[in-house]
């Protein structure tokens, strides 16, 4: 098998991206699989033309490798890839489109507004702000409505702060999804499908040091500590478990994904969102949890290649 796994993009994610693509590149090497590393530039889809791989392994983390285009490429060259096809990925990258499928299959996420910068200039920040609180209440959580990594996104304590946080996320895209906040235990459970259906792996449990699992919390070796499995009640760990699985099917996903969720105070899980292209950085939740389960990771991506490439 002739595997190309791609990293690196233009998105604000590309860091993060290169080292998920050479953490997957070496781990496929490392297990026999010839596998070779290149940027998502636009040489990409002559290259893919003129050389198809046997299968692709999309390290492509925000726009581009999330939002369903490079996907669309993909399989426009007839190239089989690991993940979700186009559709599943734009929706489950949008946040809001997320939530909605989420809702609707029953599944709880907290309660939510989605806000365009053009509305929010229209009707005047401040009103657009009021009505905000007086729906969701505080604390808030801020986010991009289309990103990843934390970056753009704010929690909110008090009403005076939510005008910088939504600068700073209308830094990032041009809409917000502003969320009520819920306090707990954050955990992430990564959904993988080696050939008998999605299963979850062990929950990971996500201390940061300084209480925000911001950018820095993330990629930062030493900022955050891990519990796997997470502390949780044999009862919560497997409602956690259930409700990943849940939102991986409902959203359309296939192989691979990470669920990140909240537990609250009475030990309900609640979904904060889905990522269908997970880090897999050195200080990443999804090689940890493969670790947990006992899985050689690269064994593990090897096996989704091959059933890619079936
Ligand atoms: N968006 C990053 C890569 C993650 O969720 O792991």
């Amino acid at each position: 098998l002739r595997v190309l796994v791609l990293a690196g993009g233009l998105s604000y994610e590309r860091d993060v991206s290169l080292r998920s693509g050479r953490r997957v590149l070496d781990a496929l090497r490392a297990v026999g699989v010839e596998a070779e590393l290149r940027d998502a530039d636009v040489a990409l889809l002559p290259a893919l033309v003129a050389d198809p791989p046997d299968a692709v392994v999309i390290a492509l983390h925000g726009a581009t490798g999330e939002d369903g285009s490079l996907r669309g490429v993909l399989d426009l060259c007839d190239v089989p890839y690991v993940g979700c096809d186009a559709r599943a990925s734009r929706r489950a990258w949008d946040k809001p489109s997320a939530k909605t499928v989420l809702r609707e299959a029953h599944i709880p996420t907290p309660d939510w507004v989605a806000l365009p910068h053009d509305r929010f200039s229209e009707l005047g920040a401040v009103a657009v702000l009021d009505r905000i609180v007086d729906r969701l209440g505080l604390p808030l959580m801020v986010k991009p409505a289309q990103g990843g990594s934390g970056l753009g996104a704010a929690v909110v304590r008090d009403s005076a702060a939510l005008p910088a946080a939504m600068v700073g996320c209308f830094a990032y895209d041009s809409t917000a999804l502003v969320e009520r906040y819920l306090s707990g235990t954050d955990v992430a459970v990564s959904v993988i499908d080696l050939g008998e259906g999605p299963q979850a792996l062990p929950a990971v449990e996500i201390v940061p040091r300084n209480g925000v699992y911001d950018y820095a919390a993330r990629y930062t070796a030493g900022r955050t500590t891990w519990h796997t499995p997470a502390r949780l009640t044999s009862e919560v760990a497997e409602a956690v478990a259930g409700l990943a699985v849940a939102a991986h099917t409902a959203l359309g996903l296939r192989d691979l994904s990470r669920v990140d969720l909240i537990v609250d105070a009475d030990g309900q899980p609640h979904v904060l969102g889905v990522n269908v292209a997970p880090g897999m950085t050195e200080t990443s939740l999804l090689p940890l949890a493969a670790q947990a389960a006992g899985l050689d990771f690269g064994r593990m991506i090897g096996t989704l290649v091959s059933q890619a490439a079936a």
